[in-house]
C-alpha cells in the first residue's frame, strides 16, 4: 500500500500486530490511577486473547471430526489443552496483588464480572454446557447476545465426537433433549459403552482413542482453572458478594461439578480387562531385572 508520499510502507512488527492499538487498549477507571488496575486488566484481556483463540481451535475440531479427520480434531483440541495449561499459571499473578490493594479499586469495577465473559460462555456452549438462563443473562448485550444464541443452537464438541463414532460403526447415540428420561438414560449408557470400546481396544482405535483422550483434558484443564480461580477469589475477597452479584465463592463452587463430557468419565469406572482389550498397555511386554518378584 502507497503511502501519502505516494512510498510503499514496509510492513514491520509493530504494524503487522497491531502494537500501538493493542496497548492503547487498557482504559484505567481508578482516579488517580491505581498502580495494580493495569495488572488487573492485562490479565483479563489476556484471557480473553486465548479464549478467542480456543474457540478457533474448537471451532476446527468440530469441522474436521465432521469430515472424519479425527487425528487432525484431536491435535486441535491438544492444543486447545495447552493453552488451558497456561491459563491456570495466569490466576496467579494477580496474587501478587495485595487484597487491600484490590479493594482500592474494585469498586470501579462495580457491576462488571467474569460472570459477563461473552467467550468463556461460548466456550462452555460449544463444549455441551448450555444454559438458558445463562444465554438470558446477555439479553441486554446484542453483540454478546447475538453470538451466544448462535452458539446454543450449534453442533458441540460432543456432538461432533459422538457421530464420528457413528460414522466409524459404534452404537453412540445423539443427545435428543426432547427424549423421556429412559430413553435418555439408554442413549447415554450407549454412548458410555462406545467410549468404554474404544478406550478398551485403544492400539485399534487409536484415532478415537487420542481424541476422546483431549476432550476429556479439555474438560480436566477447565475444570482445574474454575478450582484455582475459586482459591485465588476466596485469598482476594473471602466470601464477600461478587461484583457480578452472585453470593460470591459459594456461587462458584456450585460450578465446580459441572462436566462437559460425563460419559467419557464414566466410562473409566466400568473397564476391566476382562472385556477383551489388552488392559495395561504394556501387556505382552516382559518385564526385565526383579521386577517380577517385586
Ligand atoms: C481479583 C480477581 C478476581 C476476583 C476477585 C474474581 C471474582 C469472581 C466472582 C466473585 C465471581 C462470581 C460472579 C460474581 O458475582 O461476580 C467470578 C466469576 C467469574 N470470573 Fe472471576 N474474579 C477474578 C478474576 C478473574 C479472572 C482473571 C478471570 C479470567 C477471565 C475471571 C473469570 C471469571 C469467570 C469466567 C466467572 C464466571 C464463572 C462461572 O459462572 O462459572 N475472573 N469471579
Amino acid at each position: 500500500m502507497a503511502n501519502d508520499y505516494g512510498q510503499q510502507s514496509t510492513l514491520s512488527y509493530n504494524k503487522y500486530l497491531r502494537v500501538a492499538d493493542l496497548i492503547g487498549l487498557q482504559d484505567c477507571r481508578s482516579d488517580p490511577q491505581h498502580h495494580d488496575e493495569l495488572l488487573f486488566i492485562t490479565i483479563h484481556q489476556a484471557y480473553e486473547l486465548w479464549f478467542k483463540q480456543i474457540l478457533h481451535e474448537i471451532d476446527a475440531a468440530i469441522s474436521l471430526m465432521g469430515d472424519g479427520r479425527l487425528a487432525a480434531a484431536a491435535r486441535a483440541m491438544q492444543r486447545v489443552v495447552e493453552i488451558e495449561k497456561l491459563l491456570i499459571p495466569q490466576i496467579h499473578i494477580l496474587e501478587t496483588m495485595t487484597p487491600i490493594s484490590f479493594l482500592g479499586f474494585r469498586d470501579q469495577l462495580n457491576p462488571a464480572s467474569g460472570f459477563q465473559s461473552m467467550q468463556f460462555r461460548e466456550i462452555e456452549f460449544a463444549s455441551g454446557q448450555k444454559h438458558e438462563n445463562i444465554l438470558n443473562e446477555f439479553r441486554a448485550d446484542e453483540f454478546a447476545y447475538g453470538r451466544l444464541q448462535k452458539r446454543f443452537s450449534s453442533e458441540t464438541l460432543g456432538d461432533a465426537f459422538y457421530a464420528a463414532l457413528r460414522a466409524r460403526g459404534f452404537d453412540a447415540p445423539a443427545v435428543v433433549e426432547s427424549y423421556d428420561e429412559q430413553k435418555r438414560k439408554e442413549a447415554y449408557g450407549k454412548r458410555a459403552r462406545a467410549v468404554l470400546e474404544v478406550l478398551t481396544h485403544f492400539e485399534d482405535r487409536y484415532e478415537e482413542f487420542q481424541l476422546a483422550e483431549a476432550l476429556l483434558e479439555h474438560d480436566e484443564y477447565f475444570s482445574l482453572w474454575r478450582s484455582h480461580h475459586i482459591k485465588m477469589v476466596e485469598r482476594m475477597v473471602g466470601t464477600k458478594r461478587g461484583t457480578g452479584g452472585s453470593e460470591g465463592v459459594g456461587y462458584l463452587k456450585a460450578t465446580l461439578d459441572k462436566k462437559f463430557f460425563p460419559e467419557l468419565w464414566e466410562a473409566r469406572t466400568y473397564l476391566d480387562t476382562r472385556h477383551g482389550g489388552a488392559g495395561c498397555p504394556f501387556a505382552g511386554h516382559k518385564e526385565t531385572g526383579d521386577t517380577e518378584s517385586r
